[in-house]
């Protein structure tokens, strides 16, 4: 099950933990720590921080935090034992043969395996003779069989089981096809009968960023309904998470990417030389998409299509790549509706030149403020110049002053007028950010929501307490058995707590260390987090024992009020006394 201490000694020892987070995130250097922007949530302004003296991290603004086991089972999205085995890997060890579980580590590796031999499968069968429809297809949409064969495309046979019949052949179970969501399956007179998820389609792999196939898009050969049918979440898939053609754009690192809807579009781009385009995969572009995207270009082009939905995309697109700080350009598709077809049908020097030419967010916001309106009426120049303001507040001064001058050419204005009115707008943003502020001040103080410890809000004065006394043992170990004869678990008030005061006492018992390292695997990544967080409050107690028995104290108190408080608990004599108490104070 657990993989010993030793091993897990060794990989600390040899996996340097500013070393390794500095290969996925721009750090820098302030006295004993290291700042950069979290690689786990979207920020302008850095708050992830890295310990190189107690190896570990905390980000204090998405509570992400840990060693280095716990960061790359994060960033990579990998198990416990998988980022075990990474970090061996890259650090020249050899794994241990036993003494850990890994069998959902051996699932997944099946449907890896399942899912790279079914892109291999639907290849082959593209090219044969059974295979022509699609072939013609894909050529018919001017694709060159290079393209194909880079991206890996196939065709999926028109029948219910000839992928199911090949995989068997190479010894996948249908119970691992149906996990990989290649094959579907239905039940009729107790019987699991199992077809082929995908049918008489062209297929697309979808690949992750260390080149394994994961999941797939398959499209119709004619205007029938469903166009796709993509591959739905698995162990090794989520749709939310991962990029169509990261894998290849990522590899020029180029200063820009072009973020388009379809597949097919990415696929005219990178053919017509534009490697630097991507997709989301079948939704709307996530918050987790835009911030992987931008880990790895610093600015990003919209080419989303021109009609409504299209453009309701764009500004969503353009609300998440604001939040992660890349620059942002959307290009106006002229003369078609994606970029596949303006391709298609004038060539890509027109493709670049439209890239050239894009609009940078503000223009593009401006400019459709400005279809809005007639700006030939005065009633239509004052609303237009209103809500442009209204924009431009939002913006930087250098910006306002720019479009503040070209407006007042444009409109015959006076300049002044304008920026006034900017100023104007400016003022009741920021009175209505400071009510948003003040409101989210109240809210938390009232109800603090905690994801890994729900019972603290209950319990704020006793979580407190918990949380200073966890912090304290972990960061000075040696003062457990000064307090020990003191305490016992069943006085912590809050489950999470003392789960984790559970761990470490019994730890420290048996003379083992309670550094991160050896209790990570405990814990999931996020309740990780939580240890990292108590051991960065180092700074912010006094770590005495004193202090422990202060904690202790509390904690006694708090558990004291509450069985005092709690009827069921309380003696006949004891809740009649209680309930006259009541009654008098109405
Ligand atoms: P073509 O029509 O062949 O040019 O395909 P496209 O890849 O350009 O797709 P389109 O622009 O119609 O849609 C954009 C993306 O939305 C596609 O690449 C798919 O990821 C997704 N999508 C489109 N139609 C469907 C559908 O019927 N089902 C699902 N699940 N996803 C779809
Ligand atoms: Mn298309």
């Amino acid at each position: 099950m657990a993989i010993n201490d030793i091993f897990l000694e060794e990989i600390r020892d040899r996996n340097d933990i500013e070393d390794i987070v500095s290969s996925y995130v721009n750090l820098k250097r302030q006295g004993k720590i290291l700042k950069g922007l979290c690689p786990f949530h979207n920020e302008k302004t850095p708050s992830f921080t890295v310990y190189p003296d107690t190896k570990s991290f905390y980000c204090f603004g998405c509570g992400a935090g840990g060693e280095v086991i716990t960061f790359i089972r994060r960033i990579e999205n990998l198990d416990f034992v998988e980022a075990v085995r990474f970090l061996a890997e890259r650090s020249g060890l050899q794994m241990p043969e036993d003494g850990y579980d890994d069998s959902v580590a051996k699932h997944r590796k099946r449907l890896y395996a399942a899912n790279r031999e079914a892109a291999r499968f639907y290849y082959s069968c593209l090219v044969s003779q059974g295979g022509k429809a699609g072939l013609d297809y894909l050529l018919g949409r001017g694709l060159t069989m290079s393209t194909i064969r880079h991206f890996g495309m196939g065709f999926a046979p028109d029948s219910w089981d000839s992928l199911i019949k090949h995989m068997n052949s190479k010894g996948f179970t249908n119970a691992e096809l149906y996990d990989a969501n290649l094959v579907k399956r239905s039940e009729r007179n107790n019987k699991l009968t199992y077809y082929d998820n995908f049918r008489n389609r062209v297929m697309t792999p979808i690949i992750d960023l260390r080149g394994n196939v994961i999941g797939f898009g398959g499209r119709v050969l004619d205007d029938s309904k469903p166009k796709y049918v993509n591959t739905s979440d698995t162990l090794i898939y989520k749709k939310t998470n991962n990029v169509f053609a990261l894998n290849f754009a990522k590899n020029g690192n180029p200063d820009s990417m072009i973020v388009c809807e379809g597949y097919m579009d990415v696929i005219a781009l990178h053919q017509a030389g534009f490697t630097n385009a991507v997709a989301s995969l079948g939704t709307a572009l996530t918050r987790e998409q835009a911030g992987l995207i931008s880990r790895y270009t610093s600015e990003v082009i919209l080419s989303y299509y021109a009609d409504e939905a299209g453009q309701e995309a764009t500004q969503k697109a353009i609300r998440l790549f604001d939040e992660t700080g890349v620059r942002l350009r959307v290009l106006k598709l002229e003369g078609g509706k994606d970029p596949d077809e303006i391709i298609k049908k004038y060539g890509k020097e027109r493709f670049r030149s439209l890239i050239d030419g894009a609009a940078n967010d503000i223009e593009y916001n401006i400019l459709k403020i400005r279809n809005k309106f007639d700006l030939k009426s005065s009633d239509g120049k004052v609303n237009f110049l209103s809500e442009t303001a209204k924009l431009l507040a939002g913006c930087s001064q250098i910006e306002q002053d720019v479009y503040a001058s070209r407006l007042a050419n444009e409109l015959g204005v006076s300049k002044d007028a304008i920026t006034g009115e900017i100023r104007r707008q400016y003022a009741r943003r920021r009175s209505g950010e400071n009510k948003r502020r003040f409101e989210d001040i109240k809210r938390f103080a009232v109800s603090p929501k905690d994801e890994i410890n729900p019972q603290r809000r209950d319990n704020v004065r006793a979580a407190r307490a918990e949380d200073i006394l966890l912090s304290l043992i972990l960061n000075n170990p040696e003062f457990y058995n000064k307090i020990k004869d003191n305490i016992s678990a069943d006085i912590f008030a809050t489950d999470f707590n003392r789960r984790v005061f559970e761990i470490i006492s019994q730890r420290l018992e048996n003379n083992e260390s309670i550094e991160l390292t050896f209790i990570s695997s405990l814990f999931t990544p996020e309740e990780t987090g939580r240890l990292a967080k108590f051991i960065a409050m180092r700074n912010e107690i006094s770590n005495t024992v004193e202090e422990c028995n202060d904690c202790i104290n509390v904690l006694r108190q708090e558990h004291d009020k509450k069985n005092e408080n709690n009827p069921a608990d309380m003696s006949d004599e004891e809740f009649l006394k209680h309930f006259r108490k009541k009654s008098e104070v109405k």
